[in-house]
């Protein structure tokens, strides 16, 4: 059962995802492809902002400090806390 929304700003896209699930497992569920390469949290390829929302993430050292102080996430390993919006593609 969906528990959050989560809208990625720039393809105008919203999927649904329950709150024990990824962020990129729902998302492909929901026919929305964004990048990926390991799906643990190791590669970092995956990273987008989390431009709106609150995630619990648990990566393995695919994203640095700054990044996730800049506010990048990892979708493989972050599961949704609230409803979300996100942004792939933005680099930092
Ligand atoms: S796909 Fe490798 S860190 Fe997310």
């Amino acid at each position: 059962m969906a528990d959050y929304q989560c809208k990625v700003i720039n393809s105008n896209t919203t999927f649904l995802l329950s709150s024990d699930e990824t962020i990129l497992s729902a998302a492909y569920e929901a026919g929305v492809k964004l990048p990926y390469r390991c799906a643990a949290g190791h590669c970092g390829v995956c990273k987008v902002r989390l431009t709106a929302g609150k995630v619990k993430m648990d990566h393995s050292g695919g994203i640095s400090r700054n990044d996730i102080a800049s506010g990048y996430i990892l979708p493989c390993c972050s599961i949704p806390l609230t409803h979300l919006e996100i942004e792939p593609g933005s680099s930092c």
